[in-house]
């Protein structure tokens, strides 16, 4: 039944883009954001260099209209130094729940290109979810991010990815051509699982998601720099 519905989505989505003559992206791998009722959401579009100049915007599939400017419960915002742009949504209800696409204006033929698609849930006790999706740490220091999970999502898959490059850490599993910056451990019983970042360098900023099956949680990662001679006094410089 479930592998049915994502077909048919599936389908449906390819013909609704077919028809409006927006290409689409490779990989359709969606992922579904969980977010509380009342609450609200950042988004991050990640971009080719090439799309820099051109105009960025965010499709809802429910009013099917494009964006490109801020308003009520809404910003937009190109960051193009880093070749992103964010969404936030705000005061989110029921009726947002739906399908939403980062997409691009390409300067060319088909003119629009999707680049992410996001399914967007808004849940009254969200699948995943962080406490704050905004965290920031020294150079050099430590950060910690849990990430809470329902009872349905147990015994699905954990991860802590990078939006960048996709790249994963995965809860219980030893891997070695991993970084061992990273550490995620399952805290048993609390559904909750921990993120320890130690060591954090300049480059360690940007976005992440934290994961339980498909439903995930975007988290903001500033790393600031350290003092010069804060290494010296690391101990106590970390804690502040
Ligand atoms: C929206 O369009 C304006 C005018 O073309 C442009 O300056 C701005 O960068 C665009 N915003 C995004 C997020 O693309
Ligand atoms: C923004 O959110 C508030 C609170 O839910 C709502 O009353 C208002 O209508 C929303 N504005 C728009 C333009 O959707
Ligand atoms: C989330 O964390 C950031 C940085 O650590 C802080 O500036 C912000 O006030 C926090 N927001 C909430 C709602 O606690
Ligand atoms: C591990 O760290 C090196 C630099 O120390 C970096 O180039 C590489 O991308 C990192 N690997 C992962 C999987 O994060």
């Amino acid at each position: 039944m479930a592998s049915y519905t994502k077909t048919n989505i599936f389908y449906i989505s390819v013909g609704f883009w077919l028809s409006l003559g927006v290409e689409s992206y490779d990989g359709w791998s969606s992922h579904t954001l969980t977010v509380q009722t009342g609450g609200s959401v950042t988004i991050p579009c990640y971009y080719d260099k090439k799309y820099t100049q051109q105009k960025k915007y965010w499709y809802s599939q429910i009013d099917k209209t494009f964006k490109n400017t801020s308003e009520e419960n809404l910003s937009v915002i190109d960051h193009s130094d880093q070749s992103l742009f964010t969404v936030t949504m705000r005061n989110l209800q029921n009726k947002h729940t739906g399908y939403y696409y980062c997409v691009v204006e390409t300067g060319e033929q088909p003119s629009k290109k999707t680049i992410y698609e996001t399914y967007l849930k808004i849940q009254s006790a969200p699948d995943v979810s962080v406490v704050n999706s905004s965290v920031s740490g020294h150079e050099g220091c430590d950060i910690s991010v849990q990430c809470f999970y329902s009872s349905d999502y147990q015994n699905k898959l954990k991860q802590w990815c990078r939006y960048k490059d996709q790249s994963c850490y995965t809860v219980g599993r030893t891997d070695t051509s991993q970084n061992s910056s990273v550490q995620i451990s399952d805290d048993d019983g609390r559904r909750s699982f921990t993120v320890l970042m130690t060591g954090l360098r300049l480059t360690d900023s940007g976005w992440y998601w934290c994961s339980a099956g498909d439903a995930l949680s975007p988290v903001h990662l500033t790393v600031t720099e350290a003092d010069i001679g804060a290494e010296k006094y690391k101990w106590r410089f970390c804690l502040s």
